[in-house]
């Protein structure tokens, strides 16, 4: 295969503590005419929260990727993710309803499962990180102890007949009971304990999966599965990676141990999908904030304390796609996002949420562009009317001068701002000549 076919993955990262916009950004992207064929997640699970409208309708992708709104063919939830199948059933009936095909959901049977007894444990053990309570940071880590659930170990014990039987309810919802002996060595036996109902909402919800979703084998880029029917009828397929979270929250390079539980950086997207070998990266695409903000525990340079923020909270809903928790706020911050994006590798950025910063709202707009001996210098611009800007010669006077200094600082070109929630609220800082883009 390989010396027949070229498999290029783009990736979408945040650049910031999450909530760039990703969703968005990612939505536009897989939107655009025979470019993709696959669109993929390769990282966390319900700890994110990705908003999109379609048709005008707001829908809150958690750990399903934008390309099913695109209706490609394959939408690969890949095994560096971690999935509730309660919170799944629930995101996958909301697709459903809008008319879209939930068997191209492609569920990969190396993902690791959460269970009532994570999300208890999350609530139990991370208070100080504020985490989502989604139980992300417990499934990873008994993922790398070796006892945690993947969605294999289930889907054999459902169809113990080597068929595909989702009846044996029973069985699953036993072996569910019994799964926390295996965590009895590590936690407070109080921090075990899950109602019944839970534990049946659990098991019907895999059921349900069963059912409504596809399941795909470990080796799904090179089995029979749908993937490598697209492959044998192109010579060149792309994949569009949708990253969760952000550099900054990365369990690595983020801002530990205020971090999250998975790898979010797009070199971590092959391993994340488990594209063969030979898949080669395309564009890195960079989604940042005009400001900053921040939700959980965890440093954070240029937070507006003392409320001042409230007033761009308020104008930018600044409020958890996941929880609902009020998120920080803070000015944008150029060295931390000159951080992310040498580490992330970017080719391009985006930057969102420019129609936020206007004269209604705050009087001025600060950037922090130096931290040296660990004091922030900031620069002053005016707040900014961006309801006019509809093309890039409108990008004129104070938000120019802005645009600019973050170019300049960064060095990379912010290809497009956002100047609205909708998808089509997106405007290119350069014309762009026909036929140039992503081929
Ligand atoms: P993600 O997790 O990175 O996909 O981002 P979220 O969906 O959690 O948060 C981004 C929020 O900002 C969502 O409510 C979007 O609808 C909204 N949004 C995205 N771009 C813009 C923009 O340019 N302007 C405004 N006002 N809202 C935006
Ligand atoms: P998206 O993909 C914003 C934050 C939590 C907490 C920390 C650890 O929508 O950008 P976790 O539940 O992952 O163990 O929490 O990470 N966090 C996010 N913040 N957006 C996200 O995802 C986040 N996912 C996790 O608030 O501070
Ligand atoms: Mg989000």
């Amino acid at each position: 295969m390989k010396s027949l076919l070229k498999i290029i993955y783009d990736v979408v990262v945040g650049l910031q503590y999450g909530d760039e916009g990703k969703g968005k950004i990612a939505q536009k992207l897989a939107l655009i005419p025979g470019l993709y064929q696959i669109s993929a997640r390769f990282n966390g699970g319900p700890n994110a929260g990705h908003t999109v409208f379609h048709e005008g309708k707001k829908l809150v992708l958690h750990v399903v990727p934008v390309g099913i709104l695109a209706r490609l063919r394959v939408n690969f939830i890949g095994p560096g993710c971690v999935v509730d199948p309660v919170l799944l059933k629930a995101e996958v009936e909301g697709i459903k309803a809008l008319g879209f095909d939930s068997k191209t959901i492609y569920l990969s049977e190396l993902v690791h499962l959460i269970t009532p007894y994570e999300r208890k444990i999350d609530g139990e053990m991370n208070k100080r990180l504020g985490t989502t309570c989604k139980g992300i940071g417990p499934t990873y880590a008994h993922k790398a102890h070796r006892i945690g659930l993947r969605v294999v170990d289930v889907f054999y014990l459902l169809s113990s007949n080597g068929t595909e039987d989702y009846s044996d309810i029973e069985m699953l919802e036993q072996f569910i009971m019994s799964y926390p002996l295996s965590l009895m060595p590590i936690y407070r036996q109080d921090w075990l304990s899950a109602s019944e109902e839970s534990l049946k909402e659990w098991a019907e919800a895999v059921q349900w999966l069963g059912e409504n979703i596809s399941i795909a084998k470990a080796n799904f880029f090179l089995s029979d599965g749908e993937a490598r029917k697209i492959f044998s009828e192109r010579k060149s397929v792309r994949v569009l990676a949708e990253g969760a979270q952000s550099v900054m929250l990365d369990n690595t390079y983020g801002t530990y141990p205020y971090v999250t539980s998975s790898n979010c950086m797009p070199s971590s997207a092959p391993a994340g999908i488990g594209l063969p070998g030979f898949a080669t990266k395309g564009r890195v695409i960079g989604v940042f904030k005009a400001y900053n903000t921040r939700v959980g525990s965890g440093p954070f340079d240029t937070e507006l304390l003392y409320g001042s923020g409230d007033l761009i909270c308020e104008a930018g809903k600044e409020f958890g796609s996941t929880t609902g928790r009020k998120r920080r706020i803070g000015w944008l911050d150029l060295p931390d996002l000159q951080y992310a994006c040498e580490l992330a590798g970017v080719d391009e950025l985006f930057m969102t949420k420019v129609d936020v910063l206007s004269p209604g709202v705050t009087g001025s707009v600060s950037v922090c562009f130096s931290k040296g001996g660990g004091v922030a210098t900031y620069k002053q611009f005016d707040a900014w009317d961006s309801s006019h800007i509809k093309r890039d010669t409108d990008i004129t006077g104070s938000f120019r001068s802005f645009l600019d200094l973050v170019e300049e600082h960064l060095g990379i070109h912010v290809e497009t701002v956002s100047v609205g929630p909708n998808a089509n609220d997106l405007v290119r800082t350069k014309p762009t000549p026909e036929g140039v883009g992503y081929r």
